[in-house]
């Protein structure tokens, strides 16, 4: 019994160290299997069901316009504390990420812009966001900046993940505490090329100062066409709108796989068709179909069966859509969720993340993801 619990001891204090020692290496067996919080949806925190997630991000908060510190409303204040508050109630735990930013548009490109383009703002903003994180106990921070309008933009963005690296590094030394995770949500492609001439994010200082950057690949077509087309196709043999064209050229550009977590929508847009006997893609349509021209994932299976849809996985592209009447609706289901989870796994990325949590339905794709991502 003695040597038997000696050599479980060992086995053990061997096994333990590296683990405990560093983020990369105990997250890599299980992936970075990740979702946004909405904090503005009124879905509750503490219905979060961490058996599918290793990373759980905060959806947002955002950055003064005169100071670039992050602006902590009551509304905020109200929310980081549901948010706190639950995360001691996941079995098992998740790592939290509070997330700057987001896709509302309006000033908040610009207010990246300028608060990117000089030393001091910058480092108002990087020492906000730190404060923010450990005052309500985030495991790291994210940058959803959507999205960099030109190439000073793109370099700036570059010197900010540097200094922001090192001040979470310094600030780590100095407390000793775990240093912060730093991740960014970016273009499904490695370089924008609409509303403006085309720009490349910061390669280098993305591999050498960011943890992962989590490429959207989604919203590929939507209310803005005057057809029907799918948000989030795996493969086009005709453009390149799909995430094998956005992901193939993250790494093409030099990132390394394992720094990519791969985005998937739990929402679809939806249209009406011109001619509801038309309606394969690429139909033409004359405006938003149910839901205002957008479903997410489980008001598309009511919509299904309520209205009897006729659905068709396509094969080539790897998305599903569904229509019924005049109503055309592209979303993903469980089939196409794990043929890019194994995507996924076969490039050796990083991961996955959603957007968002409260749209799945009874966790039916957050844990196909969760098993193919772990079983395969
Ligand atoms: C969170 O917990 C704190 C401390 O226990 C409590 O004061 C607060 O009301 C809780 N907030 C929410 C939103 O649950
Ligand atoms: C932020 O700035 C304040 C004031 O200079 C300083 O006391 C604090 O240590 C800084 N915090 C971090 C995380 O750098
Ligand atoms: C880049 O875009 C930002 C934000 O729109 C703008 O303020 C800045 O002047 C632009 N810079 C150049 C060099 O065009
Ligand atoms: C769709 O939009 C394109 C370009 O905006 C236009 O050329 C085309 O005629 C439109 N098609 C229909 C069916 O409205
Ligand atoms: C797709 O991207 C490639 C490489 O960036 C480019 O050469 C090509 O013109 C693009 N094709 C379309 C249809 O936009
Ligand atoms: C069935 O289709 C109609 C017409 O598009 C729509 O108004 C209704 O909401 C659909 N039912 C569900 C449950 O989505
Ligand atoms: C759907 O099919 C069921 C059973 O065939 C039928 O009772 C119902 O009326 C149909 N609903 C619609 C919206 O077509």
């Amino acid at each position: 019994m003695v040597s038997l619990r000696l050599i479980l001891f060992v086995f053990l204090t061997i096994v333990n160290f590296p683990l405990d020692h560093s983020e990369i290496v105990s997250s890599k067996p299980q992936g970075v299997r990740a979702a946004y919080w909405p904090s503005f949806t009124g879905y509750p925190a503490s219905s979060i069901d961490t058996s599918y997630f290793s990373h759980i991000y905060y959806a947002f908060v955002l950055p003064s316009p005169t100071t670039y510190a992050l602006d902590i409303m009551s509304d905020d204040v109200e929310k980081l504390l549901e948010f706190t508050n639950a995360t001691s109630l996941w079995n098992p735990p998740a790592k939290t990420v509070l997330s700057i930013g987001g896709g509302g548009g309006g000033a908040l490109p610009g207010i990246f812009s300028s608060m990117a383009s000089e030393q001091y703002s910058r480092a108002n903003f990087i020492n906000s966001t730190i404060e923010v994180a450990r005052d309500y106990n985030f495991d790291g921070v994210d940058l959803d900046w959507e999205l960099p309008s030109n190439e000073s933009d793109m370099s700036n963005l570059g010197l900010l993940f540097k200094e922001w690296r090192e001040a979470i590094e310094y600030e780590a030394h100095a407390t000793g505490r775990p240093r912060l995770i730093l991740t960014s949500a970016v273009y499904y492609a490695s370089t924008v090329s609409f509303n403006g001439g085309p720009r490349s994010y910061p390669i280098v200082e993305i591999t050498k100062y960011v943890d992962w950057v989590s490429p959207m690949c989604f919203g590929y077509h939507g209310s803005w066409d005057n057809f029907t087309g799918l948000g989030s196709a795996l493969y086009d043999p005709n453009t390149n709108l799909s995430t094998d064209f956005g992901i193939g050229s993250w790494i093409q550009a030099g990132v390394p796989s394992e720094k990519i977590v791969l985005g998937m929508p739990l929402y679809g847009p939806t249209w009406s068709l011109q001619d509801r006997n038309d309606n394969i893609i690429g139909a033409p349509t004359i405006g938003t179909g149910p839901g205002s021209g957008l479903l997410v994932y489980s008001q598309v299976i009511d919509f299904n069966k309520e209205n009897n849809s006729t659905i068709v996985f396509d094969n080539t592209m790897v998305s599903y859509y569904s229509y019924s009447g005049d109503s055309w609706v592209s979303y993903d289901d469980v089939r196409s969720i794990e043929l890019k989870v194994r995507y996924a796994r076969n490039w050796a990325l990083g991961g996955y993340f959603f957007w968002a949590l409260g749209q799945d339905l009874d966790w039916a794709i957050s844990s196909a993801a969760s098993e193919t991502w772990l079983n395969r």
